[in-house]
């Protein structure tokens, strides 16, 4: 047997019963692949399954509010990915009359959608020879043909796109797919690989050589940027002071309170001295209480945050500020340290988003 039908095979009796698996609907697998990049299966299925029961098809999903689309979003993080898929949800509305393409060549065109997604969808809905590349991927391909070239270098990411389509099944693209990508999950893990039941073990480079450890090689690239982020809560009866947000970042058009950022650490007084404050909120503001420095990763941020409870009188309101009632707030897409930070303070009844 060929290294296809050895994974294949084995696929087939050792598969998870994964959802977005039992169709070949365009649309349907879309929507979990854009939720499953950078997202791990278990946080990602309650989400994918709340989409499709609230947005069944692609022209339910293009009439949506953005407001709505990032509230059911709120907690995946990466918001992008679903004002991306509002974009292209109306477009294929208009373009394609509803029904979402399958075609490698069309799918590629669309905002959002990589080569990796473009493939997976091509693939899984209409057998479409290609071969998809992912962190799944690349981990098989290096430990099996025992490739050190970097997956994060542009001769690396060609090798291994060629290297995968070497080795696809060409009449059988999607399950091929579905296969490499699901022995990367549970059996050539990053960590503990279980080398003793896998598969193809006895052609396997990184087996025979005990180097699965070693691969495959990723060069560090990123800095990591510390923001330092100093937020406002002001309250006027049962009403809390938001804004939102503007275009041009990650949390681009969610919602999240006053706030000041500053290029260091400093202590909520000397934050109230900052010109920005005074112009905000008077030279008389009082401070109530503070919570924090709470640290929050992002990919390449990491941010210190401190929520400092204040007390003014003269409280000049921005554009896009707002006083909205606690109640209402569960309704209104937040980045989730803001959701956390307000469900602890004012214990929400609802239980949305996910906690797991
Ligand atoms: N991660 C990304 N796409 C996936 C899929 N189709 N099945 C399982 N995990 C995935």
């Amino acid at each position: 047997m060929n290294f296809s039908d050895e994974i294949t095979n084995w696929y087939n009796a050792n598969k998870r019963d994964l959802p977005w698996r039992n169709t070949t609907d365009a649309y349907t697998i879309w929507l979990s692949e854009i939720i499953l990049q950078q997202t791990r299966v278990e946080q990602g299925m309650p989400y994918f399954y709340r989409f499709l029961e609230r947005y069944p098809n692609v022209a339910a999903f293009a009439a949506a509010h953005e407001d709505d689309i990032l509230k059911l979003w709120q907690g995946l993080g990466y918001y992008s990915r679903g004002r991306n898929m509002l974009s292209t949800a109306r477009l294929v509305n208009e373009q394609y009359k509803g029904t979402f393409p399958t075609r490698y060549n069309e799918l590629i065109k669309l905002k959002g959608i990589g080569e990796y997604t473009a493939a997976a969808i091509a693939s899984f809905a209409a057998n479409e020879a290609k071969a998809v590349v992912d962190g799944n991927v690349y981990r098989v391909l290096a430990r099996y043909f025992g490739i050190s070239e970097p997956i994060n270098s542009t001769k690396g990411k060609k090798l291994f796109q060629e290297t995968a389509n070497s080795i696809l099944n060409m009449e059988h693209a999607g399950i091929h797919n579905q296969a490499m990508m699901e022995l990367g999950a549970i059996i050539c893990k990053p960590k503990n690989p279980a080398c003793g039941i896998c598969p193809v073990n006895t052609g396997c480079y990184a087996f025979l050589n005990n180097a699965a450890t070693q691969l495959p090689v990723k060069l560090k690239t990123v800095k990591v940027r510390e923001r330092y982020l100093n937020y406002f809560l002001i309250t006027d009866g049962d009403k809390i002071l938001m804004k939102k947000r503007g275009m041009g970042d990650i949390w681009a058009n969610m919602y999240d309170m006053p706030l000041i950022e500053t290029s260091e650490m400093l202590t909520p007084h000397e934050v109230l001295q900052l010109s920005e404050a005074i112009e905000y909120f008077g030279t008389d503001a009082e401070i109530l209480e503070v919570s924090g420095p709470v640290k929050h990763m992002l990919t390449h941020q990491r941010l210190k945050v401190n929520f400092i409870k204040i007390d003014s009188k003269k409280i000049k309101l921005q554009q896009e500020w707002f006083y909205i009632e606690v109640e209402n707030l569960k309704k209104i897409a937040m980045p989730q340290i803001i959701f956390i930070f307000l469900t602890n303070i004012f214990t929400f009844k609802n239980n949305f988003p996910f906690s797991n």
